[in-house]
């Protein structure tokens, strides 16, 4: 198995669902060699991070390499080495900066190019993709004129890449794609995730602030990582794959209404509360707004998050794009009888921690007793 990302968050959750299976030999994962720590230690690092148990480490490999590079920027030996003894790749690699769609494209479509000539090559090598539920938010000809968080250069890309996967598999390729929602901190991790990073829990702050949110019962697309992960390994060992699926946590706008204590109300008075706190033609304000942090990628992502909430059609081009994923869509399994809200509670608590008293009740614990041991596990 070679799993490219394995050193970001969705990719340290599947090396541990990789390297829990009977069924996977050994994997192989390429890491760029960023800072003067070890290539190994950078994965075990990132494993500690996100409270990622690794078991049978003794299965993995870590190699020097950049998949956007031609031959993975391996040597041609170690390259052909590669070719003839992987039998599947999973690709949880990618950009996920909110810059142009020409970034991404470098670094998202033409390195998948690349990816499915290695698939094809030496030996056949099954392909799992991690895509994105943001593709389906172009679902008409005039979204590509569009610009807000769900139309910039992010989803476009993860839109072309899920086209390409999609022909390719047609054309006989053993090429399948998980439409991944916001991946979220899970049961079997201490629910520990990026936190602030997400768009989900910048959204989540700015309708605290206000303290409502729109009355609906569109879906909020998220899922723990684990459970994305495991759903990621059982694909890939289906006897009958699915070439597009989209695991979801089934969420609603209202069942966070209810978890926050926030008053559902209507669009136009949500928008009408959303100005009043953060004006954006008000250049004092909107510096107050952006004050927390410097770094250009927030603010970025801040003014797209804004002029997407405040823009009342994207509440009906969010149920567009979910009605397309629920055809392919299949619910996560969680442990014992938690819910979903127990889920958002536990991250919100666990990357949030100043959300934790706008939590109206106490999350349910999982079933299983987690591990509390933290690292490698031999
Ligand atoms: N997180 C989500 O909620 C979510 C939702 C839907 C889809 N996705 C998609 O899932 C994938 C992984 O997301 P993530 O949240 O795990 O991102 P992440 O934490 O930022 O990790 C990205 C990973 O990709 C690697 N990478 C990036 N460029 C690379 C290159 N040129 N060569 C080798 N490795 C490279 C990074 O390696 P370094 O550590 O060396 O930088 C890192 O391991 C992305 O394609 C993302 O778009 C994520």
């Amino acid at each position: 198995m070679l799993l490219l990302g394995a050193n970001g968050f969705i990719g340290i959750n599947m090396l541990r669902a990789l390297l829990d299976d009977d069924r996977v030999e050994g994997v192989t994962v390429l890491v760029r060699a960023k800072t003067s720590r070890g290539i190994r230690d950078r994965v075990l690092a990132t494993a500690r991070r996100f409270h990622v148990t690794l078991p049978n480490v003794h299965k993995l490999v870590v190699l020097e390499g950049d998949y956007t590079q031609p031959d993975f920027g391996l040597a041609p030996a170690d390259y052909g080495q590669l070719q003839r003894a992987i039998g599947a790749v999973v690709h949880a690699a990618g950009s996920t900066l909110y810059a142009p769609y020409l970034h991404h494209r470098g670094q998202g479509l033409v390195p998948m190019l690349r990816l499915i000539e290695f698939c094809l090559e030496g030996r056949v090598k099954r392909l799992e993709v991690i895509g994105s539920a943001a593709s389906a938010a172009f679902t008409r000809r005039r979204d590509f004129f569009k610009f807000d968080l769900f139309h910039s250069g992010y989803p476009r890309n993860k839109w072309v890449t899920h086209q390409v996967a999609v022909e390719a598999h047609r054309r006989g390729v053993p090429v399948t794609m998980c439409l991944a929602p916001y991946v979220m901190g899970g049961p079997k991790t201490d629910f520990h995730d990026p936190g602030g990073r997400y768009i989900a829990y910048r959204m989540y702050s700015y309708l605290r602030e206000i303290g409502k949110i729109y009355d609906s019962d569109v879906q909020l697309p998220c899922a723990p990582a684990d459970c994305v992960a495991d759903a990621v390994v059982e694909n890939l060992f289906s006897p009958d794959p699915r070439t597009v699926y989209y695991p979801y946590m089934p969420f609603t706008a209202r069942d966070a209404a209810r978890l926050f204590g926030w008053q559902p109300v209507p669009m136009p008075e949500f928008i009408a509360a959303l100005r009043r706190t953060y004006p954006l033609n008000s250049p004092g304000r909107l510096r107050t707004l952006l004050k927390p942090s410097a770094a250009t990628q927030l603010q970025i992502k801040r003014a797209l998050i804004l002029r997407t909430l405040l823009n009342r059609r994207n509440e009906q081009a969010l149920r567009t794009s979910v009605e397309h994923l629920l055809e392919i869509g299949r619910p996560v399994t969680l442990p014992g009888d938690m819910t979903p809200s127990d889920v958002i509670a536990a991250c919100m608590r666990t990357n949030a921690p100043r959300s934790d008293k706008h939590l109206t009740r106490d999350i349910t614990s999982p079933a299983e007793p987690q591990p509390k041991f933290v690292g490698i596990r031999p």
